[in-house]
């Protein structure tokens, strides 16, 4: 294909990326919110996603048709917020963990600015809360202390509607801390495994 029909397909699909998830942007209460908390957490110094991590969670929980998303490590619930709106269209929830008692507070609260009743936040420690949770999850985000991910999988695994979408942040920005977590996914011939090298680095994986 020549180089001019090739930037015309690239721009048509950008155009048909970008519109899905305006649409989902404008249907929240306030059509600033992610920005604002985008603005927040550089503030503030709390590590979140972007919007395009945000707009490829859109488009990987509507296609893959995720009902029941866990995340761990929720910030002040700027990934979460992406997470959900998809989640909505599905008829689908999210249940989030975040230890830190002033940004589950804060996360709550945009919560209830984004108008989304189907997002659960349970405030404390991921590995004591994992063990017992009886929820059976298809899609997981990780994002939350870099060498807990093995254990965070292992517990999780257990839980799992197959096939199911994990996704790990800071596969490149922490690839030594979560080296053990990417080689359990890469190795496992049950699982598999892809480096999205945007951002801190996705780890994207399928487990079947
Ligand atoms: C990088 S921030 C999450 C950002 C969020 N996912 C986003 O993109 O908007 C990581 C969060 O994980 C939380 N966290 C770290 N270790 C945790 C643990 N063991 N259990 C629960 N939360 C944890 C931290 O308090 C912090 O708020």
């Amino acid at each position: 294909m020549d180089n001019s029909k090739l930037k015309i397909k690239e721009a048509i699909f950008r155009e048909e990326f970008d519109k899905l998830t305006e649409d989902m942007k404008e249907d929240m209460a306030g059509s600033n919110l992610l920005e604002e908390i985008d603005k927040y957490c550089i503030d503030n110094s709390i590590p979140n996603v972007d919007e395009q991590v945000g707009k490829l969670f859109s488009i990987l929980v509507k296609t893959s048709g995720a009902k029941n998303i866990l995340e761990i490590g929720t910030g002040v619930g700027y990934s979460t917020i992406w997470l959900a709106l998809a989640a909505r269209e599905n008829k689908g929830k999210v249940l989030t963990i975040e230890r830190n008692s002033n940004h589950a507070s804060i996360a709550r609260e945009y919560f209830k600015k984004a108008n989304l009743k189907n997002i659960n936040l349970l405030n404390g420690e991921a590995l004591v809360l994992l063990q017992n949770i009886d929820e059976k999850f298809d899609f997981v985000f990780i994002d939350a202390t870099k060498d807990e991910y093995i254990y965070y999988i292992k517990l999780i695994s257990t839980k799992l509607v197959k096939p199911a979408l994990i996704v790990a942040d800071n596969a490149i920005s922490h690839a030594i801390e979560v080296a053990d977590y990417l080689d359990y996914v890469r190795t496992d011939e049950n699982i598999s495994s892809v480096l999205i090298p945007i951002r801190a680095g996705l780890e994207l994986s399928y487990f079947n």
